[in-house]
């Protein structure tokens, strides 16, 4: 996993996707950190350019905020936003802060990073460890029961200095994705076009295969999907783990 989201794609993301607060499951999930009261020290793990971490600072000014992420490409798009909140660069399968948390979640997917059962576990037990009570949070956006093969998508977006599209078509293998987008980007400036092919893995994991794993642990869990009112099955997959003590 070493290689992904390299300083390029970061600073790309931060360009295509800076509207992606608006996103529905983004503000359902802002809706839901809002309603717990006891949220005053949440963790994202995973955090990328800190997107979430941004939002949940506007509603909660005085929580105090820590992300964690691999890349430090990410973490310094992250960084430059002020977030008022400590990011540190470390692998999730395997770290230690030394301190819990009020809530930890790891969003848009980004436990699917994690290939092998062995990793996968391995994250959780670290998210575990560091969860004051159980309020561990992740999705799988891209389950094996909602893939969609050969689904093309293209996305433009712009801001005072550039325009970027992503192109991509998506792919798998055995179970796991291969999305390889191609990034076109004009700089405004000097009129200069650049392009960019990034190259990502995620395993599909299946809902059954998730709950496998979390039970084989004696981890107990709440399946939902969304973060609305309604359990709605056409929305992703969230897993609220719960019942935990750090060991
Ligand atoms: C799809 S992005 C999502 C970012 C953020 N969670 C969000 O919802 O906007 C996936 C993130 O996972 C990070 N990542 C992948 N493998 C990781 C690992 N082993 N440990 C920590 N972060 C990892 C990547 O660097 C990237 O920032």
């Amino acid at each position: 996993m070493d290689n992904l989201y390299n300083n390029k794609r970061s600073s790309l993301r931060e360009k295509i996707l800076s509207n992606e607060n608006s996103n529905e499951v983004h503000d359902a999930f802002l809706n839901h950190v809002r309603k717990t009261p006891k949220n005053r020290t949440i963790l994202d793990i995973a955090c990328g350019i800190g997107a979430h971490l941004e939002a949940i600072r506007k509603k909660l000014p005085n929580a105090i905020l820590e992300g964690i992420d691999l890349n430090q490409g990410m973490l310094d798009v992250a960084k430059r936003k002020s977030l008022g909140a400590k990011l540190i660069q470390t692998d999730m399968r395997e770290f230690d802060l030394k301190r819990n948390f009020d809530l930890v979640y790891c969003l848009s997917s980004s436990i699917q990073y994690n290939l092998s059962t062995e990793d996968f576990e391995r994250t959780i037990t670290s998210m575990r460890r560091h969860a004051v009570d159980g309020n561990v949070i992740f999705d799988l956006a891209y389950c094996a029961e909602k893939w969609r093969e050969g689904y093309t998508n293209i996305t433009a977006n712009s801001n005072d200095r550039f325009d970027v599209v992503e192109m991509y078509t998506t792919h798998s293998n055995e179970g796991v994705s291969i999305w390889n987008p191609l990034y076109l980007i004009k700089d405004k400036k000097t009129g200069k076009m650049d392009m960019h092919v990034d190259k990502h893995r995620i395993k599909l994991w299946s809902i059954s295969e998730v709950e496998q794993i979390l039970s084989s642990q004696g981890i107990g869990y709440d399946l939902r999907f969304g973060f609305g009112k309604n359990d709605n099955h056409s929305e992703i997959p969230i897993f609220l783990v719960k019942g935990l003590k750090s060991k």
